[in-house]
C-alpha cells in the first residue's frame, strides 16, 4: 500500500498553476486511491516563514488554504489534512536530517540558486552574497525532506519546480539509512508522482512559471476570480502571431500553454485539444480556454467562498488532522530517535 504525502504553502489563494499542477492531481489521487493507501496533504507554515510574513495576512491564508482544499474536494474523512506546524515533529525530524546533509547539495538547489540571484541583482555589487539570505532559505529544502520522511511516504505528488526537492528527499532517506543502520532500513524511498499539467505559465511572460511572487496580477488566474476576470486575463494573455494554432512549448510557448490549460481544465489530452484548433484563430483559443476555466473554476470557488467563514468547522478540522498526523509521525521520531542516539554514526 501506498502512504500518498504532499504541501502547499499558506500563502494566498491558489492561483491555477497550483491547482491544475498540483491540487487537482490530489484529489485525482483520492479518487483512485487503494483501500489501504493512506493520503497526507500539508499546509505548510513554516515554509512560509522563509520569507518576510505580516501575521494577520499569514492566518488568514492559512485558514483559507485549508477551505481551498476542502472546497476542491479533498475530504477529511478520507485524507489527513492538516497545519505543519501543528506538529512539532517536522522541525524535529528536520534537525536530525539538517545534521546529515552536505552542504553543497543545499548550493545545487534551483530554488536556492534563484534567490541568490535575485538578491545578487538587486543589491549593490561588492558586498552582496549570501549573507543577505536567511539560512531558512538555504535549509528549506531539508524541511520539505522531513515533511515527507515523517510519514514514510512513497509517492509524493508536485509540480515540476519542486522534483529536485524530492531527489533530495531520496538522497537524505538513503543517507540516514546507512549512517544509522537498524535492523531494516527506516526510511522508504519517496517516488516524484509527475502531475499531467506539471508546469502551467505566466500568462504575462510565458518564458516562466505562473506564480505567485510575480508583482503583475494579470499574469495568474486565482481560484476565486471571477468570469469577467478570467475573461479578461485570458484574452491578455502573451500568445504569438503566427497563423493556426499548434502545440510547440519550445517556439509558441504562449499559445501552448493556453492549450495546456483548456486540456487539464477539460480533462483531455493536450494533443488531442490541439488538432482541433489547427484551424482557428487565437480569438476562438482565447474564448475556449476563458470559458473551460470558468467552468473549471465555478464550483470550487462558490464552495470556497461558503467554506472559509466557517471558522469552527475548519478549526476542528485541522485539529483532527493534526493530531492523526501526530499519531503517525510518533512512530517514526521514536525509530529515528532510538537509531540517531543508540545505532550513532558508524
Ligand atoms: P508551493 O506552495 O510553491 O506550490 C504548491 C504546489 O504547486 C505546484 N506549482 C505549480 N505546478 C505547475 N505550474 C506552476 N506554475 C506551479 N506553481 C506551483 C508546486 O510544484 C507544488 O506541488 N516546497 C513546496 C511545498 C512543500 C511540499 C512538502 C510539497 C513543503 N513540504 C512536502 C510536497 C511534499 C512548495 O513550496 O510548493
Amino acid at each position: 500500500s501506498r502512504v500518498i504525502l504532499s504541501g502547499i504553502q499558506p500563502t494566498g489563494i491558489p492561483h491555477l498553476g497550483n491547482y491544475l499542477g498540483a491540487l487537482s492531481n490530489w484529489v485525482k489521487l483520492q479518487k483512485s486511491a487503494a483501500p489501504g493507501d493512506e493520503l497526507l496533504f500539508s499546509i505548510v507554515g513554516w515554509h512560509a516563514l522563509t520569507l518576510p510574513q505580516n501575521p494577520a495576512a499569514l492566518l488568514s491564508a492559512r485558514n483559507d488554504m485549508l477551505a481551498v482544499l476542502l472546497a476542491i474536494g479533498i475530504d477529511p474523512g478520507r485524507s489527513i489534512i492538516f497545519h505543519q506546524d501543528h506538529n512539532p515533529h517536522h522541525t524535529e525530524l528536520g534537525w536530525i536530517l539538517s545534521c546529515i546533509t552536505p552542504m553543497g547539495k543545499l548550493r545545487r538547489m534551483t530554488t536556492w540558486k534563484s534567490r541568490l540571484a535575485a538578491a545578487r541583482n538587486s543589491g549593490s555589487e561588492d558586498e552582496v552574497d549570501e549573507s543577505m539570505l536567511n539560512a531558512g532559505l538555504f535549509t528549506y529544502p531539508v524541511l520539505q525532506a522531513a515533511d515527507v520522511l515523517l510519514y514514510k511516504a512513497t509517492h509524493v505528488p508536485v509540480g515540476e519546480d519542486q522534483q529536485q526537492h524530492i531527489e533530495l528527499t531520496r538522497d537524505l532517506a538513503d543517507i540516514f539509512n546507512r549512517t544509522f543502520k537498524g535492523t531494516s532500513p527506516v526510511f522508504p524511498l519517496p517516488i516524484y508522482v509527475n502531475t499531467p499539467s506539471k508546469r502551467i505559465l505566466s500568462l504575462k511572460d510565458p518564458t516562466s512559471k505562473m506564480s505567485k511572487s510575480s508583482p503583475d496580477l494579470q499574469s495568474r488566474i486565482l481560484l476565486t476570480d471571477t468570469a469577467p476576470q478570467i475573461q479578461s486575463k485570458i484574452r491578455a494573455a502573451v500568445t504569438d502571431s503566427i497563423h493556426g494554432i499548434t502545440y510547440d512549448p519550445e517556439g509558441r510557448p504562449g499559445t501552448s500553454n493556453l492549450l495546456t490549460i483548456l486540456a487539464a481544465c477539460t480533462d483531455r489530452d493536450v494533443t488531442q485539444v490541439s488538432k482541433m484548433y489547427e484551424n482557428q484563430g487565437h480569438g476562438t483559443l482565447k474564448r475556449d480556454v476563458a470559458e473551460a476555466v470558468e467552468e473549471f473554476l465555478k464550483d470550487p470557488r462558490a464552495k470556497f467562498e461558503r467554506i472559509r467563514h466557517e471558522r469552527a468547522y475548519l478549526n476542528e478540522v485541522a485539529r483532527r488532522g493534526a493530531a492523526r498526523a501526530i499519531e503517525h509521525s510518533e512512530r517514526t521520531m521514536v525509530e529515528c530517535s532510538y537509531n540517531t542516539t543508540h545505532l550513532g554514526f558508524p
